[in-house]
């Protein structure tokens, strides 16, 4: 295609993914990497309840989901992995949310493993899990109403860490879809909130921060510490703007049961540990070991964990003591033991199971905060319930500068911000282009050019029979990284136009690239998101648009001359 001036004003038209029926109500779904929970708002109410999927507290169930050996799901949360321990039946994933942090190739492709070994797709498994939490939720929505509620009737809000790709976003839209949230894929009743973002809105900004200053989220979940930096424009209404791209990594609480695990493995060799792990006793470990991360102080009290469900996969005459003594020897260590099951460590070397994954944390908010100096930061997540964690970041960035705030209950802070999201969507005044985004383009062969002199030209016949060399793949910039984006802000291109005789659509070919910008979409760094392809004769043009949505981006192509309009999910691949 090329540019030439358009030849008609373009009609705007209704936007048809916009369910006209406002939503009963609002509910969220935070599916973390340990916990899973939901919470909802009635139109019209500002009362906001959060519950935990198959029960009744206002807390999250854990993120484990059973699938019987056909794939149908047999328990979610604390059901599932009792239902396991018990039986040691069935399919059990734990911490496949993780799978999503580094997708590339082919996403619905990536396979989740069972504990027993067997394979199944990650998208079936997430699916389900959101599934069952929607089912969930419609029971309790329902239950107030006298004819109960549909999917369609409501506004859903899906939680994700910040520093997700496009491409595990657009992963969690399809798995929402799949679990029947939303009946087209594309569409606006479901909305992606970022977690730490919504953490941020539960947070009483309004309340704390004044106009113009800036402040940081600090979402320590289970699998990714999930970092936002915005400034406040004003606080009713709530506006904010972003001041950094988010960031983050996977250092949430898992990673300090990781060493954990790392610690069983060495106690016990590695053929008892992969015997241990194939069992359901591993998970009794695992919940064990829970009461004791979850309960660490920053004082000197010594720890005590209770071994015994690994004493039943022990090779005979193997005793719990004697491979004690053996890991004291071996890595000058002075456990002790209490009875034939329980061990007893010291302060010291219980908080060494934190120590690596809470010095990323600081490390990485101090590089942050030496470009960007905040006023406030918010911790939140359940890591933040941690008091060994609140200690560390007060301690190392409290001042009358900068003030460190825990709310209360951090866990269910994202949950009940991506409520209020929900209900206003347009908190986010302004986003910070993660990318530069940009599309395919052809232009006609200037050997004047330097650019054009490193390409090789495709001669091309025009409609009018002229041959006429032109360079491809030049790559036509629409937002560059690091602009400011205003909400909803929309990026166009218009007058592109067919380049040779026959030629009957026009297939916009989207990029994005870290680089602030490349002269050709076949630039290592770009990677194709999207393509919109829209009918276009040659004696008509076409317009290419973009619009930033809250988290998402859309693309449309118009023609120009007949208004025909196609909007495409970018497909993130
Ligand atoms: N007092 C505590 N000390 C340490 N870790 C804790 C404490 N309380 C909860 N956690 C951990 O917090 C994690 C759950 O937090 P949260 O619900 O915010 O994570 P998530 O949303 O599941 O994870 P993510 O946001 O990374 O996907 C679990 O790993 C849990 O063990
Ligand atoms: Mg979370």
């Amino acid at each position: 295609m090329s540019k030439r001036k358009a030849s008609k004003p373009i009609l705007s038209q209704p936007d048809t993914k916009r369910p006209d029926a406002k939503p009963t109500v609002t509910i969220a779904i935070d599916f973390g990497t340990a916990g899973t929970g939901y919470a909802y708002c009635f139109a019209g109410s500002d009362v906001i309840e959060a519950k935990q999927p198959g029960g009744q507290d206002a807390r999250k169930t854990l993120t484990n989901i059973l699938l019987n050996d056909d794939g149908s799901l047999a328990a979610f949360g604390y059901d599932a992995r009792r239902q396991y321990s018990e039986t040691g039946e069935g399919l059990f994933f734990s911490n496949y949310k993780m799978l999503l942090s580094n997708v590339d190739g082919a996403a619905g492709e990536t396979m989740a493993q069972a504990l027993n070994g067997k394979r199944v797709r990650l998208m079936d498994v997430i699916s389900k899990t959101i599934k069952y939490v929607k089912d969930e939720a419609l029971k309790e929505c329902g239950r107030a109403l006298p004819n109960g509620v549909r999917a369609n009737e409501c506004q859903w809000v899906l939680t994700i860490p910040a520093i997700w790709s496009d491409k595990a976003k657009g992963f969690m839209r399809e798995a929402a879809y799949r679990a029947g949230l939303i009946e087209e894929q594309d569409s606006r009743r479901l909305l992606l909130a970022l977690e730490p973002e919504s953490a941020a809105i539960c947070c009483d900004i309004g309340q704390l921060v004044t106009a113009g200053q800036s402040f940081m989220v600090l979402d320590t979940g289970g699998g990714t510490v999930d970092i936002t930096m915005n400034r406040l424009q004003s606080s009713s209404p709530l506006r904010l703007h972003e001041v950094q791209a988010p960031s983050g990594g996977p250092w949430g609480s898992t990673f300090v049961d990781n060493r954990f695990e790392e610690f069983v493995g060495d106690l016990v060799g590695q053929k008892s540990f992969d015997a241990l792990k194939a069992t359901a006793y591993w998970i009794e470990l695992l919940e064990n070991w829970e009461n004791v991360k979850t309960s660490q102080t920053a004082d000197e009290s010594t720890r005590t964990l209770n071994f015994s469900p690994m004493l039943e996969v022990l090779e005979d005459g193997v005793k719990l003591t004697d491979l004690v003594d053996t890991y004291n020897k071996t890595h000058g260590a002075s456990l002790k033991m209490r009875g034939r099951s329980t061990i007893v460590m010291d302060a010291a070397f219980a908080r060494r199971f934190f120590k690596n994954t809470m010095e990323k944390i600081v490390t990485h908010c101090e590089h942050l905060l030496g470009s960007d100096p905040v006023s406030y930061i918010f911790l939140v997540g359940g890591f933040a319930e941690s008091e060994l964690l609140q200690s560390l970041i007060k301690s190392r960035f409290d001042s009358p500068r900068c003030k460190v705030i825990v709310p209360v209950r951090p866990s269910l802070a994202v949950l009940r911000g991506a409520v209020l999201f929900g209900v206003n969507q347009d908190v986010f005044a302004s986003r910070v282009a993660r990318f530069t985004y940009g599309f395919a383009t052809s232009c006609q062969y200037d050997p004047a050019l330097p650019l054009h002199s490193i390409a090789t030209p495709r001669v091309l016949e025009q409609a009018d029979g002229r041959k006429v060399p032109y360079v491809d793949d030049i790559f036509a910039p629409l937002v560059k990284v690091g602009d400011k984006l205003p909400a909803g802000h929309v990026a166009s291109r218009s007058g592109m136009c067919t380049v040779q005789k026959g030629q009957t659509e026009i297939g916009f070919r989207i990029y994005a690239t870290p680089l602030g910008s490349i002269n050709f979409t076949t630039d290592n760094s770009a990677r194709q998101i999207g393509t919109a392809t829209i009918a276009c004769k040659a004696d008509q043009s076409a317009e290419i648009k973009l619009e930033f949505g809250a988290t998402e981006i859309s693309a449309r192509a118009y023609n120009e001359i007949t208004g025909e309009k196609v909007q495409v999910q970018l497909r993130y691949d």
